[in-house]
């Protein structure tokens, strides 16, 4: 997490579709998450009006519990949900990834990455697709997001094709979800049915996203909490951090490691010194923060490398070194998948269905637009499509 969560919002993560017994472990409060590192980047950046938005937010969730606001239910996600009503749906995201990796392959990993910014925040509800307008700060800007996330254009010819062949019908919030696991199918990954039926979000919080992303320097006890407070297990933790897999990381977020560590002025000491000399001449002390370097040796297949490479201490990330290096637990999994692909996989799998199974109880709706809510002031309509 990149900041503490200071503001009394409720926060209700309901995972609907797993036992009641897990369900009850998924409501979490702002407050139990927020027991972590508070930026003083993030502070200073809490805009004047945060203390009144806080309040206001509030005061719509207690009512919505209350039962005094009406919302849309949750509906339970299941396979094949759209095959009565758009039977070509997942043909149709499946040939628009495919098109899309072969302009460019990284696509594929950028599209993935999107899942996990999207359901970490308030659920999978698409509130990351949301552009900014002059009275919303979505969360294309928050801290984890500015400069990093990319291809939302992939997304937008989605759902442009979907919204030709049945206009209307599949939610962004879905889009999310097949093409990520569409992603990692044609980057030589597992493939799987995922479940569908999610609605898109009527708004986005940069603010929920600072509170709750993780940062790269994270260390691995970090992200166990982090992740069980989602009720992802420490295998899941793994599993999932598996995706780095596939795609790029920029300078920006490892120069810290490289030169200046938990503030010793010395670089992580878990680095191969071949690897630490190559990206120190990737990335030089005041060089350029979005120059890219890999994630693992092979960035555009979906394989066990990366598990492979943090024996080797060729992690990219501290949060992805952390896991073999830091924790007896993290790093016997870490071991285990370096060995078996097939165990990785089948791991995978079950994450990436848990992390689509986040959602809240909120009003939603099918966007016509992934960028914008339905009844958006014209101005902002505009301003969207230009
Ligand atoms: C465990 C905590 C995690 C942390 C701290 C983390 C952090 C990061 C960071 C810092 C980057 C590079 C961003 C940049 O430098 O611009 C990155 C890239 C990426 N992350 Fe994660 N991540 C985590 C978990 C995940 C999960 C769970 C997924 C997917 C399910 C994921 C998918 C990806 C992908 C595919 C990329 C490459 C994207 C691209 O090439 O555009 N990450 N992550």
């Amino acid at each position: 997490m990149w900041a503490e969560i200071k503001d009394k919002k409720a926060f209700e993560k309901v995972n609907k579709n797993q036992s009641v017994a897990s369900t009850h472990r998924n409501i979490i409060t702002q407050q139990s998450i927020g027991a972590s590192v508070l930026s003083d980047r993030r502070r200073t950046m809490r805009p004047a009006s945060f203390t009144a938005t806080s309040l206001i937010l509030y005061l719509f969730l207690f009512l919505l519990r209350r039962g005094t606001l009406t919302t849309g239910e949750i509906t339970p996600l299941r396979r094949g949900f759209y095959a009565g009503v758009c039977p070509e749906a997942e043909q149709i995201v499946r040939e628009t990834m495919r098109r899309a990796m072969t302009r460019e392959a990284r696509s594929g990993a950028s599209v993935m990455r999107l899942q996990f910014h999207d359901c970490f925040v308030n659920g999978c509800d698409g509130s990351l697709l949301l552009d900014d307008t002059p009275t919303m700060i979505g969360e294309k800007l928050a801290l984890s997001n500015i400069n990093s996330l990319r291809s939302f254009e992939v997304i937008d010819e989605v759902k442009e094709a979907l919204e030709k062949a049945c206009p209307g019908v599949v939610s962004c919030a879905d889009i999310i979800i097949m093409a990520a696991r569409d992603a990692v199918v044609l980057s030589g990954g597992p493939n799987w049915e995922v479940k569908l039926g999610r609605k898109d979000s009527l708004s986005a919080s940069q603010e929920a996203s600072d509170n709750i992303m993780p940062s790269p320097r994270s260390n691995a006890t970090f992200l166990i909490n982090l992740f069980h407070k989602f009720n992802l297990s420490i295998t899941d933790l793994v599993a999932l951090s598996g995706s780095h897999s596939i795609g790029m990381g920029r300078c920006f977020s490892i120069v810290f490691r490289l030169y200046n560590q938990s503030g010793t002025g010395r670089p992580d000491p878990h680095m191969d010194p071949r690897f630490r000399f190559k990206l120190n001449r990737l990335c030089p002390v005041s060089g350029d923060g979005n120059i890219t370097g890999r994630l693992d040796a092979t960035p555009a297949k979906f394989d066990n490398r990366y598990f492979k490479d943090l024996r080797r201490q060729r992690g990219f990330l501290n949060s992805d070194q952390t896991l073999f290096s830091d924790d007896a637990r993290t790093m016997a999994v870490v071991k285990r998948y370096s060995v078996d692909q097939k165990a990785f996989f089948a791991d995978f799998v079950e994450g990436m269905v848990k992390l689509g199974d986040l959602q809240i109880d909120q009003p939603g709706e099918i966007r016509r637009n992934c960028r914008i809510v339905n009844n958006a002031p014209r101005e902002e309509t505009r301003e969207a499509v230009s």
